[in-house]
Protein backbone atom coordinates (compact mmCIF):
# COMPACT_ATOMS: atom_id res chain seq x y z
CA UNK A 1 0.00 0.00 0.00
CA UNK A 2 1.24 3.37 -1.13
CA UNK A 3 1.60 6.02 1.60
CA UNK A 4 -0.76 8.57 -0.57
CA UNK A 5 -3.33 5.78 -0.25
CA UNK A 6 -4.00 5.98 3.37
CA UNK A 7 -5.54 9.14 3.21
CA UNK A 8 -6.93 9.58 6.49
CA UNK A 9 -5.19 8.24 9.56
CA UNK A 10 -5.38 8.66 13.70
CA UNK A 11 -2.69 7.50 16.24
CA UNK A 12 -4.20 7.23 19.77
CA UNK A 13 -6.09 9.55 19.30
CA UNK A 14 -7.71 11.52 22.41
CA UNK A 15 -10.61 14.21 22.56
CA UNK A 16 -11.61 15.29 26.52
CA UNK A 17 -14.07 18.25 26.89
CA UNK A 18 -12.96 19.27 30.37
CA UNK A 19 -12.84 16.20 32.32
CA UNK A 20 -15.38 14.12 30.25
CA UNK A 21 -13.42 12.15 27.98
CA UNK A 22 -15.10 11.28 24.82
CA UNK A 23 -12.21 9.40 22.76
CA UNK A 24 -9.25 7.50 24.20
CA UNK A 25 -6.54 6.46 22.00
CA UNK A 26 -8.64 6.06 18.71
CA UNK A 27 -6.58 4.06 15.83
CA UNK A 28 -7.69 4.16 12.66
CA UNK A 29 -6.41 4.29 8.48
CA UNK A 30 -8.48 4.75 5.98
CA UNK A 31 -8.04 3.67 2.50
CA UNK A 32 -8.73 5.97 -0.76
CA UNK A 33 -12.29 5.04 -1.69
CA UNK A 34 -13.28 3.46 1.32
CA UNK A 35 -16.70 3.49 2.43
CA UNK A 36 -16.75 3.82 5.99
CA UNK A 37 -19.58 4.09 8.92
CA UNK A 38 -19.08 5.59 12.28
CA UNK A 39 -21.91 4.27 14.40
CA UNK A 40 -22.81 4.59 18.26
CA UNK A 41 -25.46 6.03 20.85
CA UNK A 42 -26.62 9.63 20.93
CA UNK A 43 -23.42 11.37 22.78
CA UNK A 44 -20.63 8.96 21.84
CA UNK A 45 -18.62 11.39 20.04
CA UNK A 46 -19.24 10.57 16.23
CA UNK A 47 -19.67 14.08 15.26
CA UNK A 48 -16.36 14.90 17.59
CA UNK A 49 -14.72 11.97 15.49
CA UNK A 50 -16.27 13.54 12.28
CA UNK A 51 -14.93 17.18 13.16
CA UNK A 52 -11.28 16.06 14.04
CA UNK A 53 -10.91 14.31 10.41
CA UNK A 54 -11.86 17.81 9.21
CA UNK A 55 -9.83 19.68 11.36
CA UNK A 56 -12.27 21.58 12.82
CA UNK A 57 -11.90 20.39 16.00
CA UNK A 58 -8.52 20.22 17.88
CA UNK A 59 -7.35 16.52 19.89
CA UNK A 60 -6.64 16.39 22.91
CA UNK A 61 -3.77 13.90 22.18
CA UNK A 62 -2.64 11.42 19.45
CA UNK A 63 -1.93 12.38 15.99
CA UNK A 64 -4.18 13.04 12.84
CA UNK A 65 -2.93 13.07 9.22
CA UNK A 66 -5.22 14.16 6.32
CA UNK A 67 -3.94 13.25 3.20
CA UNK A 68 -0.50 12.66 4.26
CA UNK A 69 -0.46 15.83 6.01
CA UNK A 70 -0.80 16.28 10.14
CA UNK A 71 -3.06 18.63 11.08
CA UNK A 72 -1.42 19.41 14.06
CA UNK A 73 1.56 21.04 11.79
CA UNK A 74 -0.73 22.74 9.66
CA UNK A 75 -1.33 26.72 10.31
CA UNK A 76 -5.21 27.55 10.92
CA UNK A 77 -5.06 28.88 7.34
CA UNK A 78 -3.15 26.09 6.01
CA UNK A 79 -6.12 23.83 7.51
CA UNK A 80 -8.48 25.91 5.58
CA UNK A 81 -7.00 25.63 2.76
CA UNK A 82 -6.94 21.47 3.00
CA UNK A 83 -10.77 21.26 3.92
CA UNK A 84 -11.42 23.93 0.54
CA UNK A 85 -9.93 21.58 -1.57
CA UNK A 86 -9.99 18.39 -0.29
CA UNK A 87 -12.92 17.67 1.72
CA UNK A 88 -16.21 17.84 1.05
CA UNK A 89 -19.19 17.93 4.20
CA UNK A 90 -22.89 16.99 4.38
CA UNK A 91 -24.24 17.68 7.55
CA UNK A 92 -28.15 16.85 8.88
CA UNK A 93 -29.82 20.09 8.84
CA UNK A 94 -28.02 20.52 4.96
CA UNK A 95 -26.69 23.96 5.56
CA UNK A 96 -27.32 25.56 2.08
CA UNK A 97 -26.56 28.94 2.19
CA UNK A 98 -30.77 30.37 2.34
CA UNK A 99 -29.58 33.64 0.04
CA UNK A 100 -27.82 32.07 -2.94
CA UNK A 101 -30.25 29.90 -5.44
CA UNK A 102 -29.29 26.21 -5.76
CA UNK A 103 -26.74 26.81 -8.45
CA UNK A 104 -25.20 29.41 -6.70
CA UNK A 105 -25.04 26.92 -3.49
CA UNK A 106 -23.12 23.94 -5.84
CA UNK A 107 -20.85 26.94 -7.71
CA UNK A 108 -19.86 28.35 -4.22
CA UNK A 109 -16.90 25.08 -3.51
CA UNK A 110 -15.69 25.29 -7.37
CA UNK A 111 -15.22 29.21 -6.77
CA UNK A 112 -13.35 29.45 -3.54
CA UNK A 113 -11.00 26.38 -5.93
CA UNK A 114 -10.14 28.79 -8.65
CA UNK A 115 -12.49 27.11 -11.39
CA UNK A 116 -13.80 29.11 -14.25
CA UNK A 117 -17.40 31.06 -14.20
CA UNK A 118 -17.97 28.88 -17.50
CA UNK A 119 -16.42 25.11 -16.21
CA UNK A 120 -18.55 25.71 -12.79
CA UNK A 121 -21.45 26.32 -14.62
CA UNK A 122 -20.68 23.20 -16.94
CA UNK A 123 -20.02 21.06 -13.64
CA UNK A 124 -23.53 22.75 -11.77
CA UNK A 125 -25.76 21.86 -14.94
CA UNK A 126 -24.32 18.32 -15.29
CA UNK A 127 -24.66 17.51 -11.35
CA UNK A 128 -28.15 18.80 -11.54
CA UNK A 129 -29.08 16.45 -14.39
CA UNK A 130 -27.58 13.55 -12.74
CA UNK A 131 -29.77 14.61 -9.66
CA UNK A 132 -32.55 14.48 -11.86
CA UNK A 133 -32.70 18.37 -10.77
CA UNK A 134 -32.60 20.12 -13.79
CA UNK A 135 -34.74 23.24 -13.91
CA UNK A 136 -34.10 24.10 -9.95
CA UNK A 137 -30.94 25.78 -10.35
CA UNK A 138 -32.48 29.28 -10.29
CA UNK A 139 -34.57 28.16 -7.22
CA UNK A 140 -33.56 28.87 -3.74
CA UNK A 141 -33.07 26.31 -0.88
CA UNK A 142 -36.20 26.97 1.28
CA UNK A 143 -38.45 26.55 -2.01
CA UNK A 144 -37.20 22.84 -1.65
CA UNK A 145 -38.54 19.61 0.12
CA UNK A 146 -35.75 18.06 2.65
CA UNK A 147 -34.88 15.03 0.77
CA UNK A 148 -34.11 17.95 -2.68
CA UNK A 149 -32.20 20.02 -0.12
CA UNK A 150 -30.24 17.32 0.70
CA UNK A 151 -29.05 16.16 -2.74
CA UNK A 152 -28.15 19.58 -3.52
CA UNK A 153 -25.94 19.74 -0.49
CA UNK A 154 -24.39 16.27 -1.78
CA UNK A 155 -23.71 17.89 -5.16
CA UNK A 156 -22.42 20.65 -3.24
CA UNK A 157 -19.80 18.62 -1.47
CA UNK A 158 -19.20 16.90 -4.08
CA UNK A 159 -18.84 19.50 -6.71
CA UNK A 160 -14.81 20.44 -6.30
CA UNK A 161 -14.55 16.54 -6.83
CA UNK A 162 -12.75 16.49 -2.75
CA UNK A 163 -10.56 13.45 -1.72
CA UNK A 164 -12.53 12.81 1.27
CA UNK A 165 -16.69 13.71 1.78
CA UNK A 166 -17.75 13.76 5.69
CA UNK A 167 -21.48 13.08 6.31
CA UNK A 168 -22.50 13.76 9.49
CA UNK A 169 -26.06 11.92 10.09
CA UNK A 170 -26.93 12.97 6.52
CA UNK A 171 -30.28 11.00 6.65
CA UNK A 172 -31.51 11.88 10.33
CA UNK A 173 -33.78 14.28 9.33
CA UNK A 174 -35.37 12.67 6.14
CA UNK A 175 -38.16 9.96 5.74
CA UNK A 176 -36.61 6.16 5.10
CA UNK A 177 -38.00 6.32 1.41
CA UNK A 178 -36.16 9.80 0.80
CA UNK A 179 -33.26 8.27 3.37
CA UNK A 180 -32.73 5.14 1.06
CA UNK A 181 -32.57 7.58 -1.85
CA UNK A 182 -29.85 9.76 -0.34
CA UNK A 183 -27.70 7.59 0.77
CA UNK A 184 -27.26 5.57 -2.44
CA UNK A 185 -27.01 8.72 -4.18
CA UNK A 186 -24.16 9.52 -1.76
CA UNK A 187 -22.81 5.78 -2.24
CA UNK A 188 -23.01 6.39 -6.36
CA UNK A 189 -21.74 9.59 -6.68
CA UNK A 190 -18.36 8.81 -4.23
CA UNK A 191 -18.03 5.51 -5.46
CA UNK A 192 -18.00 6.66 -9.38
CA UNK A 193 -15.63 9.50 -8.30
CA UNK A 194 -13.88 7.56 -5.76
CA UNK A 195 -13.87 9.38 -2.87
CA UNK A 196 -13.76 8.63 0.28
CA UNK A 197 -16.88 8.51 2.24
CA UNK A 198 -17.01 8.54 6.17
CA UNK A 199 -20.34 8.43 7.57
CA UNK A 200 -21.80 9.02 10.85
CA UNK A 201 -24.98 7.35 10.94
CA UNK A 202 -27.99 5.51 12.78
CA UNK A 203 -29.30 3.93 10.12
CA UNK A 204 -29.08 0.50 9.72
CA UNK A 205 -29.24 -0.09 6.01
CA UNK A 206 -26.30 2.29 5.57
CA UNK A 207 -23.86 -0.42 7.68
CA UNK A 208 -25.63 -3.11 4.87
CA UNK A 209 -23.59 -1.04 1.94
CA UNK A 210 -20.66 0.22 4.20
CA UNK A 211 -17.02 -1.20 3.39
CA UNK A 212 -16.31 -0.82 6.82
CA UNK A 213 -18.00 -0.33 10.36
CA UNK A 214 -16.78 1.26 13.21
CA UNK A 215 -18.50 1.79 16.73
CA UNK A 216 -17.82 4.21 19.26
CA UNK A 217 -18.54 2.64 22.87
CA UNK A 218 -17.50 4.03 25.89
CA UNK A 219 -15.09 6.73 24.08
CA UNK A 220 -13.02 3.62 22.31
CA UNK A 221 -13.39 2.93 18.78
CA UNK A 222 -13.73 -0.44 17.60
CA UNK A 223 -13.78 -2.22 14.27
CA UNK A 224 -17.30 -4.10 13.90
CA UNK A 225 -16.76 -7.38 12.21
CA UNK A 226 -19.01 -8.43 9.93
N1 LIG B 1 -18.01 21.79 22.39
C1 LIG B 1 -18.30 20.89 23.33
N2 LIG B 1 -18.11 21.17 24.64
C2 LIG B 1 -18.39 20.26 25.60
N3 LIG B 1 -18.84 19.03 25.35
C3 LIG B 1 -19.06 18.68 24.08
C4 LIG B 1 -18.80 19.59 23.00
N4 LIG B 1 -19.09 18.97 21.84
C5 LIG B 1 -19.53 17.73 22.18
N5 LIG B 1 -19.51 17.57 23.52
C6 LIG B 1 -19.87 16.33 24.23
O1 LIG B 1 -19.15 15.28 23.68
C7 LIG B 1 -19.94 14.09 23.61
C8 LIG B 1 -19.95 13.57 22.18
O2 LIG B 1 -20.70 14.46 21.38
P1 LIG B 1 -20.97 14.19 19.84
O3 LIG B 1 -21.72 15.36 19.34
O4 LIG B 1 -19.69 13.87 19.18
O5 LIG B 1 -21.88 12.88 19.90
P2 LIG B 1 -22.63 12.13 18.70
O6 LIG B 1 -22.22 10.70 18.75
O7 LIG B 1 -22.40 12.86 17.43
O8 LIG B 1 -24.16 12.25 19.14
P3 LIG B 1 -25.49 12.35 18.23
O9 LIG B 1 -25.77 10.93 17.73
O10 LIG B 1 -26.54 12.81 19.19
O11 LIG B 1 -25.22 13.34 17.13
C9 LIG B 1 -21.31 14.48 24.15
O12 LIG B 1 -21.38 14.05 25.49
C10 LIG B 1 -21.34 15.97 24.05
O13 LIG B 1 -22.12 16.53 25.04
MG1 LIG C 1 -23.65 13.90 16.12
Amino acid sequence: MTPESHQVRLQKVSKSYGSHAVLIDADLTITAGEFIVIVGRSGSGKSTLLNLIGGLDYPSGGTIEVLGESLAALTEEQRSQLRCRALGFVFQFFNLIPTLTVAENIRLPMALNGKSRAEAEARTGSLLADLDMSGCGDRFPEELSGGEQQRIAIARAMAHQPAIVLADEPTGNLDLDTARDVVALLDRSCRAQGTTLVMATHSHEVIGIADRVLTIRDARLEETVR
